[in-house]
């Protein structure tokens, strides 16, 4: 007897058609998310994709519940809209824009600056904070790493987090100036290298900054000026109308002082 491949049983043959409808039934479930007003009032629940790894906009508590200005502020959305807010951890590689793009969440708070590039797949809701690129270095910054360029910086490494702007600006302004990228998915690990003198600077947003020097002292600091200035915005499927229902939102609570409020709250005053 020759041992031809087996012929598929019928139960295989069961089983893989199962299969086949469970994708096709998963792929159904994420378009069916919501992208528009009506269909998350539908649902009565927003799901806000958010990185929880950016003190103080979100961040995990001590008691594990992710926290922070941006959950305020689409908390405040969801509130507005008369729907329950549910939350979902996602890494910033994969939140922007793939989870918004596919469906996954409805909506993606989580310091994301707004950019030209990114405005062409995704909607952004009206800025909501000012912010900028910084290097940030030892405290005592011992490479004399700062902006603008200095030629003592030519060849040394400067950490980036995978998908942020911080990436952009470094392959924009500092590759062709002769500085060597090093991609971090996550950004504390970028910091522990920062720490260890393992590479000279990271590139982050300014506000992460006050933070470090609040939550470790005497550790690290901003070197020289912002590279680029920049603005934070929610992020929404590309044309959805949340965009419009957010910024109602943005402008209730910058009129209510709550807005404020949630500043004093969370960020930390220079
Ligand atoms: N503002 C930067 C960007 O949009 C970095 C945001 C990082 N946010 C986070 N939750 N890890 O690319």
């Amino acid at each position: 007897m020759t041992a031809g491949r087996p012929r598929p049983s019928p139960r295989c043959a069961t089983l893989s058609r199962m299969k086949r409808f469970l994708a096709l039934l998963l792929t159904l479930c994420a378009v069916a998310q919501a992208t528009t007003v009506a269909e998350v009032k539908k649902k009565g629940v927003l799901v806000l994709g958010t990185d929880p790894t950016f003190t103080p906009f979100e961040f995990k508590g001590a008691d594990g519940q992710i926290q922070g200005f941006d959950i305020d502020i689409a908390r405040a959305v969801a509130k507005d809209l008369g729907v329950k807010l549910e939350i979902r951890a996602v890494g910033f590689g994969a939140l922007m824009p793939q989870s918004v793009t596919s469906g996954r969440v409805d909506m993606a708070v989580s310091g994301i600056t707004i950019t030209a590039e990114r405005a062409k797949i995704v909607s952004f809701s009206a800025p909501y904070y000012r912010s900028a690129q910084v290097f940030i270095v030892k405290q005592g910054n011992p490479s004399r790493f700062g902006w603008p360029w200095n030629s003592a910086m030519k060849g040394k490494t400067i950490g980036v987090q995978a998908n942020t702007t911080g990436q952009y600006v470094a392959n924009d302004l500092l590759k062709p100036r002769g500085a060597v990228i090093k991609v971090y998915d996550d950004f504390a690990a970028g910091l522990a290298d920062v720490r260890a003198g393992r590479i000279a600077a990271l590139i982050g947003d300014a506000p992460t900054v006050a933070d470090l020097q609040k939550r470790l002292p005497g550790q690290f600091q901003q070197a020289g000026s912002a590279l680029a200035a920049e603005d934070y915005g929610m992020v929404f499927k590309k044309n959805s109308d949340l965009a419009a229902a957010a910024n109602k939102t943005l402008a209730r609570l910058r009129s209510s002082g709550e807005y404020q409020a949630l500043l004093n709250k969370w960020i930390v005053q220079k």
